[in-house]
């Protein structure tokens, strides 16, 4: 913690060791006085000493980036949000490893979620061992060679903080490598690709190792899998409305990737765990029927428990009432829901435009809680993709701002939305 007195003295600070020659990272935060009604600041500053330095030194931090955060009158210590909806779902956020690493995004995270969902380090590419796969292809080829050491850092963290994780994902036409679909995995991309049979064993295989390793060495932890991500494209014009063109499970197994995917992991998942089915753009009405419709024969098999809307919105798009009657065409089918991957694609961060986002949260979160309260659909859990609006995925190309904390990880009006809190219009 440190302390300013204001103007141009500086007092109190708190002492870190430093190596000579190698750079140290300060991290910490400026409580403010209740009454300047500023929830807190955040500095963040890199220092490399010198051979010839002293061995004590002061540093001034003197160009930090002031940002004033009205907290509406809440203390400090406000209840957590995972509290706030503890009687109606779960409430997750994605984060990356890099965050797992740094105290200043756990803190957070152990104060307002119950689950996690990684946003990257569960996928297929960040699993697959090429290295190991290409070094012995008899004993491979159909046994896909898998690196644990991604898994772990998720699972770990939530086992530690006692925090649900979503299994984020199992099988997807994205973040897979290509070499995985063709035959002796060759990374040349005119190389044939595997024919069906050697797939749909690599499937069952990749599905078995990562759910088992998983369950027997952090059991309690995962408790829901997607199993498959984002197989509908209704635009592809196939039967079904099965994505195919860019789509090597397709193009490898035909459709039945999407069966066979769950009636694996129907086998290897302990009972408990719950199996979904998570896409995008959920509200487009053809996407809408051909999800419930593959759900429903899932369903009638046995092998799928619940849908993913991933709900990747804008400030206007969809509106509530798409929402609603997606939630409620879903709920019909009897399978749980969760809100897996939600943010709110914003690039202005006026101070209107930030209260119209927190707006949307509170309408969002309104609506979601009405559908459990009416039993209209069983909602299980709620996740928000990211935790600053730093490291928000939609930064891609232009500075977005869609998520709950700013770059200071300060709460923003979207949290308050989130919260359901009064200072934030309900329309
Ligand atoms: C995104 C990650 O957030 C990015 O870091 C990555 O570069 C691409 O994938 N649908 C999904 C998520 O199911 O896995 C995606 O996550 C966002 C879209």
């Amino acid at each position: 913690m440190v302390e300013h007195n204001g103007g141009s003295s500086y007092i109190s600070c708190g002492s870190v060791t430093a190596v000579n020659g190698e750079w140290i990272r300060l991290i910490g935060s400026i409580i403010m006085p209740p009454d300047t009604k500023t929830a807190g600041l955040y500095f963040e500053t890199n220092y490399k000493s010198v051979p010839e330095s002293e061995d004590l030194i002061d540093i001034y931090i003197d160009d930090i980036v002031v940002k004033k955060v009205d907290i509406v009158g809440v203390d400090m210590d406000f209840t957590p949000l995972y509290e706030i909806h503890k009687d109606y779902f779960k409430i997750g956020v994605g984060i990356v490893s890099y965050e797992i690493g740094r105290t200043e995004y756990t803190s957070i995270v152990k104060q307002h979620f119950n689950s996690i969902t990684m946003g990257n380090e569960m996928k297929p590419d960040y699993i697959l061992d090429y290295e190991t796969c290409r070094k012995d292809i008899e004993k491979y080829n159909l046994e896909p060679a898998i690196r644990y050491d991604n898994l772990d850092v998720g699972l770990k963290f939530a086992k530690e903080n006692g925090l649900g994780l979503r299994g984020h994902t199992l099988v997807w036409h994205s973040q897979t490598p290509d070499w995985f679909f063709r035959e002796d995995y060759s990374k040349d991309e005119s190389a044939p690709l595997a024919s069906k049979e050697v797939m749909l064993a690599r499937l069952n295989s990749y599905i078995r190792q990562v759910i088992t390793y998983c369950q027997e060495n952090y059991p309690g932890v995962v408790y829901a899998w997607d199993v498959v991500n984002e197989a509908i494209e209704v635009d592809d014009g196939n039967e079904g409305g099965y994505r195919s063109k860019d789509s090597l499970w397709y193009q490898t197994i035909g459709s039945e990737f999407v069966e066979m995917a769950f009636t694996y992991a129907r086998k290897y998942a302990d009972p408990e765990i719950k199996l979904f089915y998570n896409d995008y753009n959920c509200n487009i009405y053809g996407k809408v029927l051909a999800i419930y419709d593959m759900a429903e024969e899932l369903k009638a098999k046995g092998l799928i428990d619940g849908i993913g809307l991933q709900s990747h919105y804008g400030l206007r798009d969809p509106s509530i009432i798409d929402v609603q009657s997606t939630l409620e065409r879903y709920g019909k089918l009897g399978l749980e829901i969760q809100i897996t991957e939600l943010d709110i694609n914003t690039d202005s961060n006026t101070e209107e435009d930030l209260l119209k986002l927190g707006t949307r949260y509170k309408k969002l979160m309104n609506l979601y809680r009405y559908m459990v309260d009416k039993g209209l659909a069983n909602i299980s859990s709620v996740t928000i993709w990211g935790l600053s609006d730093k490291n928000s995925w939609l930064n891609d190309k232009k500075r977005k701002y869609p998520l709950l904390f700013d770059d200071y990880l300060q709460p923003k009006d979207a949290f308050w939305g989130f919260y359901l809190h009064d200072s934030i219009p309900s329309y």
